[in-house]
Parts: C-alpha cells; sequence; structure tokens
C-alpha cells in the first residue's frame, strides 16, 4: 500500500477542482482509491478480486473513510459505487437466496452448518459474506482483516474455544473460495446479457404498515441513474397517496429507490427480473426499516399478469375488490361483474358466505375469498423481535414490530394446523399481550415492554434502566402477541430486546 497522504491528495484535488459531474468510470476509481490501492494485473489492489452488491461497496468504502481516512464527497462515493456495483456486481442467481439481508426483513432467520455458523455468522448474518464473491486470495486476506480490525474476535465466545485464524484461513477461506469465486457462469453470462430498460410504468402490490394493503402505479423516467419515479398508492378503501422521488438501478437490475409516500419517506429495495418484466422485493419506512413489506410489481402492458387483490380477503356480502396487475380488459369472474382500470380491474363482488372467487383474463388467474367465519387464526410472524429506543439524545429510537392476523379454513381433512389448511388472507383482528412465562410475569413485562397498538404495531417502550423494575431492569421484556377474530385465537412470540447500536448497510 502506498502512503495514506497519496490517497488524500488525489481526492482533494478532486474536490479542489469542483468537478461536480463525478464521472463513473474506471478514472474516478483511479484517482480516488488509486493513493492507497496500487495497480495490479489492469486493476487495482484488493479491489479488483472481489464482487458485491451495492450495499457491499458502500460498506467496504465507508469503512475506508472511517478506518482509514479516504475523503470523499457524497456523489463521488455513489459514482464509484454505481461503477463497482455495475462491473464486479453479483448476478441476480447469485444474490437471490441472501436477498433478505438487502431488504432488512426483520424477520429472517438464518441458518448455516457448522463451522460457518459460529465462525462467520454470530457478530454479522452470513449473508454479509455470502453476498460476496472472490479470489482464493481475497478470502484469504478477508481473515487477516477481521483479525487486524478486531483482535477480540480470538477472545470471545466461540472464537477462544478453538483455533479462530487457523480454521479461517483454512477451512472458511477455502469453503468461501469454492462456494462464492469470483468467476462465476452466473456473472458471465449477466455482464454479456443486455441489460432490459427500467423506464416505463409499473403497476406494483404491497403494504403500507399501519395504513393497510395498497396497490399503485409508478412511472419511471430517465436514461440513467438516478432515475425519477411519479406516481401513486391506493389503499382498499380507494385513498390515494401520491409517490414521488428517485431510484437507482445498479448492475442492470438493482432498483434502490427512496420514495416520498403521502409524506413519509420508503426505501425501496426490489429486483427486477432478467426479462424486465417484473419487481419483487421489500418497500420499508426508511426511518423505520421494521415497518415495510413485499412488494410486487409488473410493467404495465406485459401481457396479462395478476398480482393479487386488495384487500386479499373480503368479509361475504358486498364488496368492492381492486384485482392488481395488468392486461386485464376482460377479466371473467366466477361471479361478480368486472371492470378494466390503470391497476388491473376492479371487481364489485356479493358473495354469500364462506368461499372462494375465481377470475381470469389473458391466461392470468387469481382468487379471492370470502368469509363469514374462519376455522383458525394465524399470527404473521411467529416470532419476531422489537427493540427499546429513545430516551437520550445520542441512542437509536425503538424498533417496532409489525404483525398481521391472517384467516384460514380447515380444509378437507377438518383440521386445524395441517398442510391442507386454506389460507383466506388478512382478518380485523383485536390485538392483545401477555406475559410470555413465569418470569416474564413476575417482572411485569406487559406493563414495561411497550404498547400492543391496534393495527397490529407493537410500539416497544423507553429505553434505559427503569427504577421501578426489580434490578432496575431496561424495559426489555418476552411477550405473547394475541390476535382475535371470528371467535378465534392465535397468538406469536416477540422479544423485547435492548437497542442496536452499530447498524450498517448489511446487518
Ligand atoms: C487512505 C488509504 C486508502 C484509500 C484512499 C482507500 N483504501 Fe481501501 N484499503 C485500505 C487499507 C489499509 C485496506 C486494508 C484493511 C481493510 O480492509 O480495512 C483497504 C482494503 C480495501 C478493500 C479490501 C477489503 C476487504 O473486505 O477485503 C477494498 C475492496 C478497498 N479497500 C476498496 C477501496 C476503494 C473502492 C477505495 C476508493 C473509493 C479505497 N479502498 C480507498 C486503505 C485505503
Ligand atoms: C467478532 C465479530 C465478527 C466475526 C466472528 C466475523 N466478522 Fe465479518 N465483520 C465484522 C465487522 C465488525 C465487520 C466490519 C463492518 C463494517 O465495515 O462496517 C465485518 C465485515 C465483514 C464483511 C464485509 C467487509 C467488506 O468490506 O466487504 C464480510 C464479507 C465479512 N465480515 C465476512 C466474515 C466472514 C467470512 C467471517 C468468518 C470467517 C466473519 N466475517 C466473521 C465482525 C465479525
Amino acid at each position: 500500500m502506498a502512503s495514506r497522504s497519496g490517497g488524500l491528495t488525489a481526492a482533494m484535488l478532486l474536490t479542489f477542482a469542483g468537478a461536480t459531474p463525478a464521472f463513473p468510470s474506471e478514472e474516478l476509481l483511479q484517482d480516488t482509491c488509486g493513493g492507497c490501492h496500487t495497480a495490479e494485473d489492469g486493476g487495482l489492489t484488493r479491489i479488483t478480486g472481489q464482487r458485491k452488491t451495492p450495499e457491499g461497496w458502500i460498506m467496504t468504502i465507508v469503512r475506508m473513510q472511517q478506518a482509514h481516512g479516504l475523503d470523499i464527497s457524497a456523489e463521488d462515493r455513489r459514482a464509484i459505487v454505481q461503477h463497482l456495483a455495475d462491473t464486479q456486481g453479483l448476478a441476480p442467481s447469485e444474490a437471490a437466496p441472501f436477498r433478505y439481508a438487502l431488504e432488512k426483513d426483520p424477520n429472517a432467520q438464518e441458518s448455516f452448518d457448522e463451522p460457518f455458523a459460529s465462525m462467520c455468522a454470530r457478530c454479522h448474518t452470513g449473508a454479509r459474506a455470502l453476498l460476496q464473491n472472490r479470489t482464493a486470495d481475497e478470502w484469504e486476506l478477508h481473515m487477516d482483516f477481521h483479525v487486524g480490525h478486531f483482535p477480540t474476535i480470538e477472545y470471545q465466545a466461540l472464537g477462544r474455544d478453538r483455533e479462530w485464524y487457523k480454521i479461517a484461513k483454512t477451512e472458511i477461506a477455502d469453503y468461501l473460495a469454492e462456494q462464492n469465486p469470483l468467476e462465476t457462469a452466473a456473472w458471465t453470462d449477466w455482464q454479456v446479457g443486455e441489460k432490459q430498460p427500467v423506464a416505463g410504468a409499473w403497476v406494483v402490490m404491497t403494504d403500507l404498515p399501519g395504513i393497510g394493503e395498497a396497490y399503485g402505479k409508478l412511472t419511471v423516467t430517465g436514461e440513467a441513474s438516478p432515475y425519477q419515479i411519479s406516481g401513486e398508492f391506493v389503499t382498499a378503501d380507494g385513498t390515494a397517496h401520491p409517490a414521488s422521488g428517485q431510484m437507482n438501478l445498479y448492475t442492470g437490475y438493482e432498483w434502490r429507490a427512496n420514495l416520498d409516500i403521502g409524506g413519509t419517506v420508503y426505501r425501496q429495495v426490489l429486483a427486477l427480473s432478467e426479462d424486465g418484466n417484473s419487481l419483487q422485493g421489500r418497500q420499508f419506512d426508511r426511518g423505520n426499516d421494521a415497518l415495510g413489506a413485499p412488494l410486487h410489481g409488473v410493467r404495465e402492458g406485459a401481457g396479462s399478469v395478476i398480482l393479487g387483490t386488495v384487500p386479499s380477503a373480503v368479509p361475504a356480502g358486498e364488496a368492492q375488490v381492486q384485482v392488481v396487475g395488468t392486461g386485464l380488459d376482460g377479466l371473467e369472474s366466477s361471479t361478480g361483474a368486472a371492470s378494466a382500470n390503470g391497476f388491473g380491474a376492479a371487481l364489485t363482488l356479493a358473495a354469500e358466505g364462506n368461499g372462494v372467487v375465481t377470475f381470469s383474463a389473458g391466461g392470468a388467474e387469481g382468487q379471492i375469498a370470502h368469509y363469514t367465519s374462519v376455522d383458525s387464526l394465524r399470527v404473521e410472524p411467529a416470532l419476531t423481535i422489537a427493540r427499546v429506543g429513545g430516551g437520550s439524545d445520542a441512542g437509536p429510537d425503538a424498533v417496532p414490530a409489525y404483525f398481521n392476523a391472517v384467516g384460514m379454513w380447515n380444509g378437507p381433512d377438518g383440521e386445524a394446523g395441517t398442510e391442507d389448511d386454506i389460507r383466506i388472507g388478512r382478518v380485523e383482528a383485536q390485538w392483545s399481550v401477555a406475559n410470555a412465562h413465569e418470569h416474564a410475569a413476575h417482572m411485569k413485562d406487559t406493563e414495561y415492554a411497550g404498547e400492543m397498538q391496534a393495527n397490529g404495531i407493537f410500539q416497544p417502550a423507553i429505553a434505559g434502566p427503569n427504577p421501578e423494575r426489580p434490578f432496575s431492569a431496561n424495559n426489555a421484556g418476552e411477550l405473547k402477541v394475541q390476535a382475535e377474530a371470528m371467535g378465534q385465537q392465535a397468538e406469536a412470540m416477540l422479544i423485547v430486546t435492548v437497542q442496536r447500536f452499530i447498524d450498517p448497510p448489511i446487518r
């Protein structure tokens, strides 16, 4: 590595030149990073031997700033992340199994084999490692990086009971070099393949936590990142929430948008399908990423496609339903009347009792359940965590948890909780919490840990020692979250724990 001041000078020259149009190219990379990373094999040492997601590149560059004094403007950083994600990114199939980490899905649970689980997936997600591809040398060097930056790695639990460094340098580095090598057919194919344009109109469907299930349309304009997005989201009762913002498209398919929807800024972490006709991922409140939901989208005019219905299920009787999709002119329904609109088709139902209405258009099929009763309920997610927060200027805010009640029918075997159960859809429920066990009851967790709101969102209490509790305990707790609807009950487990003080883009 060259001297640190070399890197700083290059970066400062760029800043002082006041060159606003940061050019997303190899040259900017050379100028910004070349002071410390010397030229090698047509690239830069340590940089050429790895590929990763946009979030992965941001994390590395932020570390260059924090740990090594790299001086870089926000525009240059964005341009370099764009350039590196485009030229040294992951193919869609490589990122697919671990997108939950990019999407900040609060309910994802990992499960890995040993020794990878204890060695690499205890401080951060295993996904953080598996969302990278490197040469064998780079995987080995990465083990040195860990011990160099975080020497306590060898003394911590699950580190001191084994020869951590040795296992990392041999077994783990070999495993990763084989599992996630720099060169793969998937990446070569993706790089040579033609990329689909992202501009145009998208019909989308999601859930705005605390507001409701929603469908909408987003129109993307522009020729390169940042693209402009404008449109709206509509809830089941017909309320429209205008949406506008910007989107960067990385690696030809990684859609990252910040979107103001009715006054709240949401983040979209989506993947554009390889044929360029559908979108899939998660949308969440940017200030509170636990509050989010999956988002699906289809390009307007991409044949006949049904994404689903808003609402997802209806009480029996008269109901207005939006069938969300595209190309749904002439939608035929087993009952009720349909008329095509800009979000798919509107369906007017008047169905009695429990049953399912099916509909189709142009080969696309869908269905919606109508109900007067449910055989059982399910709370989703079945297990999650929330975090206390606030209470100081410096600490993180509380992290809520978001629950939904889903109605079920028993299915042919007449038994609840078996494989042939029929999922009706989301139903309105009454929410409450109970202490999860004897110790929780003793600590009065229901009183202290937070409040369950009528909209299915649990809002945790303030952080910090609480002198009112035994041992001045924090307002942490273990609760059963209970839903009740149509005479049925169900529960989920909620752990209210302490704050997460360090929260990088890939946890
Ligand atoms: C001031 C010196 C300096 C500058 C400037 C610098 N780096 Fe680094 N970089 C380092 C050092 C030291 C390491 C090895 C320790 C580490 O990984 O943190 C490193 C390591 C790396 C690694 C390997 C990390 C890993 O996970 O194995 C990458 C990738 C990287 N730098 C990318 C960049 C990029 C991209 C830039 C320009 C935007 C940059 N660096 C600018 C000093 C620098
Ligand atoms: C003692 C805790 C700890 C353990 C154990 C650990 N890591 Fe990390 N890891 C970290 C920290 C801290 C960072 C730095 C995060 C940052 O740059 O903000 C990190 C960063 C990373 C990154 C991203 C670095 C980059 O710039 O691309 C990868 C990949 C990674 N670790 C893989 C692994 C692998 C593989 C193992 C197992 C051999 C492992 N980690 C074990 C704490 C740990």
